[in-house]
């Protein structure tokens, strides 16, 4: 579907579908009065007849209005005006576009981006609305023998902005929009992906595959060899158990100069994670194909990152491996050394994925970085702690800590930070090592980041915990995409940033 931006106004359109908000108790929005002013009035009648309350979810098509050039009006609920949150405004872009897809028009005009959302602006308006759009029409039917089409899908929409002076910020907010959702999209496509097909190996091919297609891409593959030579043993222990090889993978956008320190992302990339001898049970464990969404996740945003040309350098790390029990697989009671020299007892091999990544954060410290940011679906105490909807932040540092904050506002993919203090660190004691790698049953996300902080004093970090926002169970199964919108937008704010310091 393709999207665009412009300021006009509704009665000089001459378009197959012209979208429309109704307010609760039947009151038109101002692009409403105006149809209605020239059609003599027929909205109104309509309105009084009560066909439509202005209720969120409410729709009615209306066909050869009276001296409307547009073939059709959608009119879409959208509650009380003075009570209109973010939630609200997304539900009515789903309804409209879901709407707009059955009526059968190809190309529409929608004039609810100039809703009025509280705190937020048109460009935040035309980007939820465009990224809402990407979501919905998203699907991962590559495994299905009969592919479910539209009918007759919506193939332009375009979004209206009230103000001329909108226009600009209104254009961005479309460009950043499609990059996005472009990131998003592949980043859905990767976690889907059943484990016997989305291997380290396969995620390491699609990070070389990147290259093809961007110039300012190049990408290092390191295999078990290079990693063991790299003495990164905690990593290569996790990964021991699989036949299927761990494969690291380094993505390199440079989009800056050469001297600019790079943005470094490390995503979790578990293709599957069964919990290794410490066994995890039956009930869902399909769904440990996407312990590699961190990983998807780094390798969507790349893919914004390079779609948007942007003036900065960002690495992106995918820590691949596959967490398999077998007679090779490491044990409860081994003790590793890491890439940094410390030592780590392992308690539970279902632990894995702070083994995986420490090793690729010390071997982050290469690249001397501006920052690092890891993504993780590292524990299931996350989504007691704060449920599906937001993802958890933990880092010792208040800078980025207050700049990612901001990004997740702003790209309303949220986070919400835990603390981190050094109390919990005791918690990983362990008589044999230095460190075990486990903190027992209480707070267990940020036991994990405290694991993780041994091993990024190198430079300035945070932590995201995306385990119960990576995707969705039940009958609508799905990886979300997240946190590359939060992510792209952390990246944007830095060339901005970069601009006012010069
Ligand atoms: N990948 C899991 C965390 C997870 C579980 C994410 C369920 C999303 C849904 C991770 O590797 C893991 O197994 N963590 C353990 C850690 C524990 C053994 C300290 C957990 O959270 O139970
Ligand atoms: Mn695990
Ligand atoms: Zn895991």
């Amino acid at each position: 579907m393709e999207f665009l931006v412009k300021n006009v106004s509704p009665e000089k359109q001459r378009t197959a579908c012209v979208v429309i908000g109704v307010f609760e108790s039947r009151r038109l929005s101002s692009a409403g009065e105006d149809l209605n002013k020239l059609s003599e009035g027929y909205l109104d009648a309509l309105l009084r007849k009560g066909d439509i309350e202005g209720k969120i979810g409410q729709v009615l098509l209306l066909h050869h209005v009276p001296n409307i050039l547009s073939e059709r009006i959608l009119l879409v609920g959208c509650g009380k005006e003075r009570e209109l949150t973010e939630k609200h405004y997304k539900q009515i872009i789903r309804k409209t576009v879901l709407t707009l897809n059955d009526t059968g028009a190809r190309e529409a005009i929608c004039f609810l981006s100039e809703l009025h959302v509280n705190a937020r602006d048109s460009y935040w308006a035309v980007r939820q609305a465009i990224e809402t759009a990407h979501d919905l029409n998203y699907r991962f039917d590559q495994f299905k023998t009969h592919k479910k089409n539209t009918r007759r899908p919506l193939r332009k929409l375009t979004f209206n902005v009230s103000m001329r002076k909108d226009l600009q910020q209104a254009e961005l907010a479309l460009r950043h929009a499609n990059a996005v959702s472009s990131g998003v999209s592949i980043c859905k496509d990767l976690a889907n992906m059943p484990p016997n097909v989305c291997t380290p190996r396969y995620l390491a091919k699609q990070a070389q595959a990147l290259t093809m297609r961007f110039d300012k891409i190049t990408t290092e593959i390191l295999d078990i060899a290079q990693m063991s030579e790299l003495k990164m043993n905690s990593y290569l222990a996790v990964a021991q158990g699989s036949v299927n090889p761990a494969y690291m993978s380094v993505i390199h956008y440079n989009g800056g100069t050469s001297d600019q320190k790079p943005v470094v992302l490390v995503g979790k990339g578990l293709t599957f994670d069964s919990g290794g001898i410490s066994l995890k049970k039956p009930a869902a464990m399909d769904e440990m194909k996407y312990d590699m969404a961190g990983a998807a996740s780094v390798f969507g945003t790349l893919q914004a990152v390079a779609e948007l040309d942007l003036a900065i350098n960002v690495i992106g790390i995918l820590a691949a491996a596959e967490n398999m029990p077998s007679s090779k697989a490491y044990r409860p009671g081994d003790i590793l050394t890491t890439m940094s020299g410390q030592t780590v007892e392992v308690l539970n091999t279902d632990a894995e994925g702070r083994l995986v990544l420490c090793d690729a954060l010390t071997y982050a410290e290469r690249f001397t970085p501006e920052c690092v940011i890891d993504i993780a679906t590292l524990t299931g105490a996350c989504i007691s702690a704060l449920g599906h909807e937001i993802s958890a932040l933990v880092s010792p540092h208040k800078g980025i800590t207050h700049e990612l904050l901001v990004a997740s506002n702003q790209s309303s993919d949220k986070a919400w930070q835990l603390p981190m203090d050094d109390k919990y660190q005791d918690l990983l004691k362990s008589p044999f090592a230095d460190m075990a790698n486990v903190g027992g049953p209480s707070a267990g996300t940020i036991t994990a980041a405290c694991f993780l902080s041994r091993f990024t004093k190198a430079y300035i970090w945070a932590h995201l915990d995306i385990a119960g926002t990576a995707w969705v169970s039940g009958k609508n199964k799905g990886a979300t995409g997240r946190p590359v919108s939060l992510l792209t937008q952390f990246i944007i704010n830095k060339t901005l940033d970069k601009k006012n310091d010069s």
